[in-house]
């Protein structure tokens, strides 16, 4: 076992694979940084930042660490900002400052059946999630998204129980994947687990449905952040009791239960 570092390195880019996009989505990328001497808990994250970014962008960009294998740290990335998209014009040999593994993780029970639902890029931390627990043949993984399929690294998830990619592309495809994501929930409301991972509207849902159904939950949130380590207040959250809390050093996975979502805005497919 790899001695834990919560620490800032510089990081060689080893490979950057576009994994895919469509016209007009963002594009994914695979980023590889080594040294790979990482020891990570699934659901931790990074603050990156190349140097040459200087004074024009100030702020690093958290990530979910995906894995760490052989060759190195793995990130998933979808280039949506100014952040994302300078980083998917690294190219192998180049320098990023990379501080972690940052926060907190998800729980594994590995008697316990356990659901594992992304959205989008959320698949990005149940990639080392799905590879390291001890009984993946009690892991399913519900994975809805937008781009094409090939897009997303869905050959990682073989060895699980189920792993099933819903492709949602208009608001009927996107009301039936909620449905399904509720009938899927009920299967484990009772004994089992449940984990997400995706944009907002994703989370509040499946929060509603876990609280509906009486199921344990976690839910790790994407909020903006800008240390990353519990100094700037630019990443509160309100808990169960409606204090704010860091979701960089609270999180970023809070039990349903333990986290508020704004119900202001819509959650997924419009309907509460
Ligand atoms: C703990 C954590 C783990 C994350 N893991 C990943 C990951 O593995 N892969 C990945 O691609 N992204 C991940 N994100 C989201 C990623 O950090 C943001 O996409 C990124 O900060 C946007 O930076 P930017 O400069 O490209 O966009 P900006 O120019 O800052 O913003 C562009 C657009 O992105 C939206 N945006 C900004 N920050 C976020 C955010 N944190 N979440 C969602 N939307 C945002 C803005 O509202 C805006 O519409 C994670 C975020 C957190 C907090
Ligand atoms: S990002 Fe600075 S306190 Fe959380």
């Amino acid at each position: 076992m790899l001695a834990s570092r919560n620490n800032c390195q510089d990081l060689r880019v080893v490979r950057m694979t576009p994994l895919g996009g469509g016209e007009g989505a963002p594009p994914l990328f695979e980023l590889v940084l080594s040294p790979p001497g990482w020891d990570f808990r699934p659901g931790q994250f990074v603050m990156i930042r190349p140097p040459e970014w200087g004074l024009d962008l100030v702020w690093g960009r958290p990530l979910s660490i995906a894995d760490v294998r052989e060759d190195g740290l793995r990130l998933l990335v979808q280039a949506i900002g100014r952040g994302t998209r300078r980083l998917s014009e690294l190219r192998p040999g180049q320098v990023v400052t990379v501080w972690g593994p940052l926060g907190n993780s998800f729980a594994v029970e590995p008697d316990k059946p356990t659901l594992l639902l992304a959205g989008g890029i959320g698949i990005a931390p149940f990639v080392g999630y799905a590879r390291r627990h001890p009984k993946p043949e009690n892991v399913t993984l519900l994975f809805g998204h937008r781009l094409p399929a090939e897009s997303y690294p869905l050959a990682d998830f073989g060895g699980l129980r189920k792993a099933e990619a819903v492709r949602e592309q208009n608001p009927e495809q996107l009301a039936r994947f909620i449905d399904h994501l509720g009938q899927t929930m009920r299967g484990y409301a009772h004994g089992g687990l449940v984990l997400a991972c995706g944009p907002e509207p994703f989370l509040r849902t499946v929060r509603k449905l876990a609280l509906t159904l009486k199921a344990r939950a976690q839910l790790s949130l994407e909020n903006r952040m800008a240390c990353g380590v519990g100094a700037c207040l630019g990443c509160v959250a309100r808990n169960g009791k409606d204090q704010l809390v860091q979701t960089c050093t609270h999180g970023p996975v809070f039990w349903a239960e333990d986290v508020f979502l704004s119900e202001d805005a819509a959650p997924l497919g419009g309907k509460p």
